[in-house]
């Protein structure tokens, strides 16, 4: 009995290396929670934190919807632009963080005449991991376009043939630049949402609720990041 009530009171954070993971620290800190090792330099992939309650998981950012849920990961934290290719099925997402904050575009090559191609109805090839964003732009303005899947490295397509465009995010700007690409439309802007695994909610309560309101209270975010945030038909 005892065993269960541990197994059940552990909350499990997913989160992926990088921006998100330094991003989301100072939050996490609000809620009085810090990791006890850092994801660069560890190779481990579940990693404790200050508190014997709640714990970390490390995984690819388009990994942690999955992690989510599934259940095997309460919280997670992952950008709009993975949640939209996931579909958002089975997650809470109550609370933009307003971190992680970039844009989604498509960009082509400087000397590549998108206005004109558009224009001329043209069918454009388009490289991208976010097919399902892409497909949805694309048919939103009527254009047919052929869409090839990468995994990353998207501005290479254009420059060596294999797509006209690709739709990618732009951060600095310093990767199309070095590439000599260029931005030629917006689809969207990109900040990283805090995910939540609905069963989550209601059965650790005690233990969820706290963290989230204290992240939702510390997000440098939206009005969204403003609101409590409550399990359906909780008292
Ligand atoms: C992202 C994105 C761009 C780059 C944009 O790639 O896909 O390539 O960052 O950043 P910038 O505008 O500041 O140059 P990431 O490093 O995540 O790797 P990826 O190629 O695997 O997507």
């Amino acid at each position: 009995m005892r065993v269960c009530e541990a197994l059940t009171a552990m909350l499990t954070i997913a989160l992926s290396k990088g921006r998100i993971f330094d991003e989301t620290l100072p939050l996490l800190a609000a809620a009085g929670i810090a990791p006890i090792e850092d994801p660069e330099t560890s190779r481990k992939l579940i990693i404790g934190s200050n508190r014997s309650d709640v714990r970390f998981i490390i995984v690819r950012a388009s990994d942690v919807p999955t992690y989510v849920q599934h259940g095997a990961a309460d919280l997670g934290v992952a950008g709009k632009d993975v949640l939209l290719e996931h579909g958002g099925e089975g997650l809470y997402q109550p609370v933009d963080l307003g971190i992680g904050r970039c844009r989604m575009v498509v960009a082509a090559k400087a000397s590549f005449d998108y206005g004109g191609a558009l224009k001329r109805g043209a069918r454009l090839s388009v490289a991208t991991k976010y097919v399902m964003t892409a497909r949805e732009h694309f048919a939103a303005k009527g254009m047919h376009v052929d869409l090839i899947k990468l995994y990353g490295s998207m501005e290479l397509a254009p420059l060596v043939g294999l797509a006209d465009a690709i739709v990618d995010l732009v951060s600095s700007g310093n990767t199309l630049k070095a590439n000599d690409l260029v931005a030629v439309e917006d689809i969207m802007p990109i900040s990283a949402r805090l995910i939540v695994n609905p069963a989550s909610l209601k059965l650790k309560r005690d233990t969820v609720q706290p963290v989230l309101d204290a992240i939702a209270r510390s997000a440098p975010g939206t009005v969204d990041a403003r609101s409590p945030v409550r399990a359906p038909n909780s008292a």
